[in-house]
């Protein structure tokens, strides 16, 4: 074979055996003529993609929310990369592999909405979010500011910063049923002192599936000099937005949650005027200030989850980020509007649609949500996570895109025998 046709096999992001969309171009064009609302509510169109999974049948799983399961079109792409750069060995790596990160970094950036000057591919929102909270240049006396339904590893870095850079760490606690956008955005802004640096915020807390005004919240930030961090950990691939929409000076997320991309993926944004404020975590060659990709020295990694971050953007679009978000809010709402009013029955997720998405939270007064846990699988094969936090007590019920109505309705039928 002639060089020039080796290497170019090599360069393209599909480096093995081709698989298509035939079948989900014929399903979707058969639903083309159906709004968002109208397809969140069919049944027969979401069993049809339910069948581009590999499911196990011992349990009703609705428990997505730690990450979500690949449809076996990303999954085979994905075996597909791994066994290709296998294939290839070291000449993988010391050819194309550069380029291909970052062709799929500026896919991301562009599904994000910021420039791809300012997204690196990460390890998921944990390092995303370290990066910014230990990269900052903290001098004594510094404040920061989060909330007690942050996440425990981004709440124990800035407990760490308190101990290695003497600064304080000021908290708020989030109210799951807010009255409005502006009770919140005061909340933060009550903490706020002129020796505040950095505020985090959740775009959305992870235990309750509450979407937090985030822009609003970046806005009064800003007013004061904040720099505003949000750990979008639960949002990107699952709600739709745009970074740039949000006002945020950085933001973290994993793309094995929502976009299904395999295990151990994420991105950080850093806007453009932040990046060189930022301490990297593993030192890079001297490079300009204002290039990210000195924040993204990481040394040797699992690069085919790299290729399988294009397919799993692929696969969004072909099913569409705003039908996959609407039947996600669908099902929510399905089973906490039967059981929201029920006696003993606590939902810490709010009503307003505008407030949730997938995730909600429910628990019931008189058992222990671990208990609740623990018969949710035992009586009715129901796997969910028990969530026992100050003002948050009760389990987190988050379905996917694969979720029936009928599995729905058997945890309706257990909240209320339960709870009775
Ligand atoms: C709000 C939030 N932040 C951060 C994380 C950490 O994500 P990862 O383990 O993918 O880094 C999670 C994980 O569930 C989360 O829910």
């Amino acid at each position: 074979m002639q060089k020039r046709e080796f290497l170019k096999g090599l360069t393209g992001l599909g480096l093995s055996t081709p698989l298509t969309f035939n079948h989900l171009d014929a399903l979707m064009a058969s639903i083309g003529h159906l709004s968002d609302d109208a397809l969140a509510t069919h049944e027969d169109f979401w069993l049809k993609i339910r069948a581009d999974y590999r499911l196990k049948s011992d349990y009703i799983n609705l428990e997505n929310g730690f990450y979500g399961i690949m449809p076996k079109y990303i999954e085979d792409h994905y075996i597909d990369h791994l066994r290709e750069i296998n294939f290839q060995g070291s000449y993988y790596m010391r050819t194309v592999q550069m380029e291909n990160k970052k062709t799929s970094a500026a896919r991301l950036a562009k599904m994000a909405g910021c420039l791809p000057e300012e997204l690196i591919i990460t390890r998921n929102t944990t390092e995303s979010l370290n990066l910014i909270i230990q990269g900052q240049k903290w001098k004594k006396g510094d404040e920061a500011i989060m909330a007690s339904q942050d996440y425990g590893a981004m709440r124990n870095q800035f407990r760490l910063m308190e101990r290695r850079f003497e600064i304080t760490v000021r908290e708020v606690s989030i109210p799951n049923h807010p009255k409005n956008d502006e009770e919140i955005v005061a909340l933060y802004e009550s903490v706020i002192t002129p020796k505040t640096q950095l505020l985090m915020v959740c775009h959305m807390v992870n235990i309750t599936g509450q979407i937090m005004p985030v822009q609003k919240i970046c806005d009064m930030a800003h007013r004061y000099g904040v720099r505003v961090v949000v750990d979008g950990a639960h949002a990107f691939g699952h709600i739709q937005f745009s970074i740039e929409d949000l006002h945020c000076d950085y933001y973290g997320t994993s793309l094995h949650k929502w976009l299904t991309v395999p295990l151990g993926a994420g991105f950080l944004y850093v806007k453009k005027d932040q990046i060189a404020g930022v301490w990297p975590l593993f030192a890079e060659d001297s490079r300009d200030p204002e290039d990210i990709s000195r924040l993204n020295h990481v040394g040797t990694y699992p690069v085919h989850t790299d290729l399988a971050i294009i397919n799993a953007i692929d696969y969004h679009h072909k099913i569409g980020g705003s039908r996959k978000e609407a039947r996600l809010r669908y099902l929510q709402k399905y089973w906490t509007d039967q059981v929201r009013d029920l006696p003993r029955v606590v939902v810490n997720t709010p009503v307003e649609s505008n407030r949730y998405c997938a995730i909600g939270n429910v628990g019931i007064e008189t058992i222990e949500p671990a208990d609740f846990a623990k018969q949710l699988l035992n009586d009715y094969q129901i796997w969910t996570v028990a969530i026992n936090r100050p003002g948050v007590r009760g389990l987190r019920i988050t379905p996917n895109l694969f979720t029936t109505l009928k599995e729905l309705d058997v945890l309706v039928k257990a909240i209320k025998e339960l709870s009775a």
